[in-house]
């Protein structure tokens, strides 16, 4: 069969996937020239209407081609006309895998038009006998990341220099989702870390302005495992590394920061290890000149009731929290004492000293209130 009657046609309640038509043209030509999407997919820079007009007859002759790859437009399922929104792409690879690619235009965006499409494409590929369908993004694209984690899509890898972006070796992500796995839903949460105030303290995200408050920190080199603290030149690959975490479900990260100036202090975590559900372990350092006033005990009480608040009252509904100090680290372990929690073992000559000595680990336990 010719294009385009041999393009099937995809729908679901929210999105309606079609064959390109040349009527698309000028709406193609939007998309590809708005800075969004020069900003994190590869199209041609410059794009004029010659480039669409080349690109439509090209993803004909994809579709005429046996093992060629596989091209939608987008369009709203309750739209007559059809408009062209955006577009998705099953690249098959061989062996039944196969990469996907998508992109919408400005007024596509914000009506979780991708995530439908994307679980049309991909069950597609799969009824077509296809085994996994691939995905690749510019690292850091989250919007991107958003659908595919909505889609059931399991982020494996964030590697340095993945990706060609028009001469520019870029860092990537990649994820996947195979045979077995639930187009309908996440393989595990995505952590938004939300604001909680108290009187001298507000816990918050972090803001890629917050560089502004980096300060070097002056700890013995041994009380903190090695990059966690961020200096001004590696803060923002710092807060990128926070929120991958955090989209990915292995944990929350917030500033602690002043209540009335909402200037970040420094760093509270809660860790997640999937295989010990229910538990969180806590993480937290103070920039120098903000420590000394009681306000990491503060941030962290917060951080803990909210640990500890039921999930269908907005908490994480963790059963226990773990925390591990070294034992020269006596303020830390008065914070966590001042808290309630117990030291529950002491792990002997845990990690060197700067001068080849060894210092022990303190581990440390709270359970929530009412558990013993
Ligand atoms: C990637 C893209 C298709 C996503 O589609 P979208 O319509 O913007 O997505 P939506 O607005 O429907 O958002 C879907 C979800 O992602 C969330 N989201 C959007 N942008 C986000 C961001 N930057 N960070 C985190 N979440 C984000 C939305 O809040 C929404 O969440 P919800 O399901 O809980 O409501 C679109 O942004 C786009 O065309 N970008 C340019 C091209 C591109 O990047 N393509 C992918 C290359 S790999």
């Amino acid at each position: 069969m010719p294009f385009p009657d041999i393009v099937p046609e995809l729908a679901d309640g929210v999105a309606r996937l079609r064959a390109h038509a040349a009527g698309d043209i000028p709406r193609i030509v939007e998309q590809c020239t708005d800075p969004v999407s020069i900003r994190w997919t590869t199209v041609p820079v410059p794009y004029v209407e010659a480039s669409a007009r080349e690109w439509v007859e090209a993803i004909g002759r994809e579709w005429e081609s046996e093992k060629g790859n596989r091209y939608w437009a987008i369009t709203a399922a309750d739209d007559p006309d059809g408009r062209f929104l955006g577009a998705i792409d099953v690249r098959p690879k061989g062996a039944g895998i196969a990469t996907i690619g998508y992109g919408l235009h400005p007024e596509g965006r914000g009506r979780h038009l991708m995530t439908s499409a994307l679980r049309l494409a991909t069950q597609w590929w799969f009824d077509q006998g296809g085994v996994r369908m691939v995905w690749e993004a510019n690292r850091g694209n989250f919007a991107s990341w958003r659908v595919a984690w909505a889609c059931g899509f399991t982020f494996e890898v964030a590697l340095p220099q993945m990706l060609d972006d028009r001469g520019h070796a870029r860092d990537g992500w990649r994820g996947s989702i195979g045979l077995d796995g639930d187009l309908a839903r996440p393989v595990a949460p995505w952590f938004d870390p939300p604001v909680l105030d108290g009187e001298r303290v507000r816990l918050r995200p972090w803001a890629d302005d917050d560089v502004a408050w980096v300060e070097p920190g002056d700890s013995p080199a041994h009380f903190m495992p090695p990059g966690s603290e961020p200096t001004r030149e590696t803060f923002a690959d710092w807060v990128l590394r926070r929120r991958e975490r955090m989209s990915r479900g292995q944990a929350l990260h917030w500033a602690m920061a002043d209540a009335d100036s909402n200037r970040a202090l420094g760093d509270l975590m809660i860790g997640f290890h999937q295989q010990e559900k229910g538990s969180g372990e806590l993480g937290y350092f103070l920039f120098p000149s903000a420590r000394g006033g009681g306000r990491a005990g503060a941030a962290t009480a917060l951080a803990v009731e909210h640990a500890f608040t039921p999930a269908r009252h907005g908490g994480l509904g963790l059963r226990r929290l773990l925390a591990l100090t070294l034992a020269d680290n006596d303020p830390s372990s008065r914070l966590l004492e001042r808290l309630g929690f117990r030291e529950w073992g002491r792990e002997p000559r845990f990690c060197a000293r700067e001068d080849g000595t060894y210092d022990d680990a303190r581990h440390w336990v709270l359970l929530a209130p009412g558990t013993t």
